[in-house]
């Protein structure tokens, strides 16, 4: 999924009395604490469709209303996939593009449809719901893991632990090695000024290296796998190349890992500090459990942004938008507009109908969202029950991104008990 973490914040910044309605969408700082729901709840009641300055770039159109958000994600003939969805521009090394090949989060239909059409069988709610059992049971495997100590760090012990096995499973690689290229996934979504200088082009590197020993070890010894199909699949008539293989295989790595990582984490803290909330889950978790996951979805929107490029001079609202230009969709503000959701600042596990947007819409509508249900299902009934006493003592430190939120590490503390 995402390639570079953010644009720099820099010297020409939004004037005083802008960046007074916008903070900075740009400045990691901006979503240090998790969403900026105060700045989108001004943008969204004084400019909804708000020019925001970018420093060495063009600027972009930021949109905070859901209608807005909703109908842009869906109307690609306006509003491209291509160059990219990352605010900044494509750069050598982000990793959307290799050679002519394209990741297709970047691309637009009809091609895009036929690469979707590639991996879409793996992704259906039958075949996600056909891994439940295992699922749950590599949620128990991870609670394990940690029981006995009472303590642990739940972003990296038990919320990153689910992800990065599942990707493994899928793509038939030991799990050890999903844990490994999550952690560089990490690195490609912080914020470049976070992160020495090269690294996230290295990182990018090191899962292509990774990429390619694969693609020879499927060649040698074919597995029921996604790798394995996907290297034989064909698409517009050929096989794919070795380049599109590679940008296939980054983007499920990419967006499957800190996206349900810190839905869990974020999820977690949801609750911790709802207690009402946490106690009606608890009055009958197995019926109550899908309402309250689509409300921690909503919540936490773990995806903050997607970009769009606009394709011909066209109107959004009242705002003239011109070819060429930016557009910006907030899920997270979309998720909290009041036109669209009741109270929405409000955690109301109960929410129902929630036409929440976490998992984006349109022709790139979240692919794996059926399995991330079951992956976020699995740990959160693991943890709910069987971490009695389960608290958070400190704020978590947020991660320094402006386009996924979630904490960065969760010390949390329980009773220890037996493993299972
Ligand atoms: C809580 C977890 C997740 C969230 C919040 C999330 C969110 C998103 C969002 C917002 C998009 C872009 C949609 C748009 O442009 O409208 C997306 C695309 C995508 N997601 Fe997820 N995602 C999650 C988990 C996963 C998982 C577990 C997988 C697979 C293992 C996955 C695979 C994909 C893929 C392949 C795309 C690109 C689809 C395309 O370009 O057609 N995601 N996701």
């Amino acid at each position: 999924m995402a390639i570079v973490g953010s644009n720099r914040p820099g010297a020409d910044r939004a004037t005083s009395r802008e960046a007074n309605l916008t903070g900075d969408l740009l400045d990691p700082a901006t979503f240090a604490q998790g969403h900026p729901i105060d700045l989108y709840a001004r943008l969204r009641a004084e400019k909804p469709v708000f020019r925001n300055p970018e420093p060495g770039g063009s600027g972009f159109w930021a949109l905070t209303r859901y209608a807005d958000v909703f109908a842009v994600d869906h109307d690609f003939q306006n509003f491209s996939s291509e160059p990219t969805i990352m605010i900044a521009d494509p750069g050598i090394g982000d990793g959307g593009t290799l050679g002519e090949a394209k990741m297709m989060l970047m691309m637009d239909p009809p091609h895009h449809t036929a690469f979707r059409k590639l991996i879409r069988g793996e992704f259906t709610k039958p075949a996600a719901a056909g891994k439940g059992s295992r699922l749950q049971a590599l949620a128990r495997q991870i609670v394990n893991a940690v029981i006995e100590r009472g303590e642990c760090d739940f972003v990296a012990d038990v919320a990153g632990e689910m992800p990065s096995y599942v990707i493994a499973e899928l793509m038939g690689m030991p799990l050890d090695d999903g844990r490994e290229l999550y952690r560089l996934t990490e690195t490609i979504h912080s914020a470049p000024e976070t992160m020495p200088d090269g690294a996230i082009p290295q990182a990018v590197m090191a899962m292509f290296t990774y990429a390619t020993g694969l693609i020879a070890e499927k060649h040698a010894r074919p597995g029921d796998d996604l790798a394995t199909r996907l290297l034989n699949a064909e698409v517009e008539g050929r096989r794919l190349t070795d380049p599109e293989f590679l940008l296939f295989f980054l983007l499920l790595i990419d967006a499957g890992g800190d996206t349900t990582r810190n839905l869990l984490s974020s999820g977690l803290l949801a609750l911790t500090r709802h207690p009402d909330q946490k106690a009606w889950l608890m009055a009958d978790l197995d019926a109550r459990l899908d309402l309250a996951r689509e409300e921690l979805l909503r919540w936490a929107s773990p995806v903050i942004y997607m970009r769009r490029t606009a394709t011909r001079d066209t109107r959004i609202g009242d705002t003239a938008i011109a070819a060429g230009d930016k557009v910006v969709m907030y899920f997270g503000a979309a998720n909290r507009d009041p036109a669209m959701f009741d109270q929405p600042d409000r955690l109301d596990l109960a929410r129902a109908p929630n036409e929440h947007i976490a998992f984006g819409g349109g022709p790139h509508v979240c692919l794996g969202q059926h399995l991330a249900r079951l992956e976020i299902d699995a740990i959160l009934r693991e943890v709910l029950t069987r971490m009695d006493g389960f608290e958070i003592p400190a704020e978590p430190e947020w991660l320094a991104s402006t386009f996924i939120s979630g904490p960065k590490s969760m010390p949390v503390r329980f009773r220890p008990d037996r493993r299972l």
